[in-house]
């Protein structure tokens, strides 16, 4: 569950308690991150994922040229257009749903905020201006369970984050949407996994499109491997179908790869199934 989502903490668990994890993103009223954590406790979540690549917002340039924002009090002639061309979309944004709120933020937002209002309370408070180690060891003081730390590309981060006593690491560059010119966290992979491979639970994520770059995750040591924009592209075409979707047709992906590699069962593979081309 992302911190910018629109449910809480409460009804993931209600739906599925151990197996949520929580992402938590710190907030310059450092309370409010500890008392996020304290939710996550309460409510008996599986896992506490620290994001750590995001000390400031990004400049998306993408964004700027698609004129993509988040206020949608703001009508445009093309919004409206758009709006026309997508009914359904329309219909549920303005009867059935309404915009997507930060649920989780809405208890330190001012009382009676709206969504957008939520969403200013959130923009106040994140990107965070402090995000030490000092406050990776706080957040591990004050959950009990297992923590993981995402968006680490450096092995002596990665050493540090392990000397911290977090439980896993997801070696990520946030596909691409945070640090300019970051390396691809497939190529960072190899050097974190020699440094605390054997210390800590290693994870990879972002650039995963296909069964076959999960299969390389596999194979480099990676415990799991995450996708971010397949498993939006499936929710944006076909709602929670089109998820589905998504995990069939990866899953076919890998089935057939490990088929046409020889691999009988996901534990045979490793780096003996990879070649490195020069
Ligand atoms: C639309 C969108 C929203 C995202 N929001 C978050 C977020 O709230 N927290 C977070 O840690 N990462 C967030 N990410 C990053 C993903 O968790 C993940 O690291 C990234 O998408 C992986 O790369 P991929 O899209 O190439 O698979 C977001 C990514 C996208 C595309």
């Amino acid at each position: 569950m992302s911190g910018a989502c629109n449910d809480t903490i409460e009804n993931a668990a209600r739906i599925s308690r151990e197996t949520t994890w929580y992402q938590v993103y710190a907030a310059n009223n450092k309370s409010i991150t500890e008392d996020m954590i304290r939710r996550c406790t309460n409510a008996g979540l599986g896992a506490l994922v620290v994001t750590v690549d995001v000390p400031i917002r990004p400049k998306r340039e993408r964004n700027t040229r698609n004129r993509y924002s988040h206020d949608l009090r703001k009508l445009t002639a093309e919004r409206v257009i758009d709006a026309l061309c997508h009914p359904r979309w329309t219909y549920e944004y303005l009867i059935n749903r309404g915009a997507p709120s930060l649920e989780n933020w809405a208890p330190y937002a001012p009382q009676e905020s709206n969504s957008h209002e939520i969403l200013d309370f959130f923009n106040t408070q994140t990107p965070a201006k402090s995000q030490t180690w000092q406050e990776l060891e706080t957040y591990r003081r004050l959950w009990d369970g297992p923590l993981i730390v995402k968006g680490i590309l450096h092995p002596e981060d990665a050493i540090q984050a392990t000397n911290i006593g977090v439980d896993g690491i997801i070696v990520s560059n946030h596909g691409g949407r945070q640090l300019d010119r970051a390396p691809s966290s497939i190529d960072a992979f190899p050097a974190i996994s020699a440094a605390v491979g054997d210390k800590t639970t290693l994870m990879l994520d972002s650039g995963i499109r296909r069964g076959a770059d999960i299969i390389i995750g596999l194979c480099l040591g990676a415990a799991f491997v995450f996708v971010g924009r397949a498993a939006v592209y499936g929710v944006v075409a076909g709602g929670e179908e089109g998820a589905a979707q998504t995990i069939n047709i990866l899953s076919q992906q890998l089935d057939a790869n490990l088929g046409q590699m020889g691999v009988t069962a996901i534990n045979q593979l490793g780096p003996h199934c990879l070649t490195e081309l020069k």
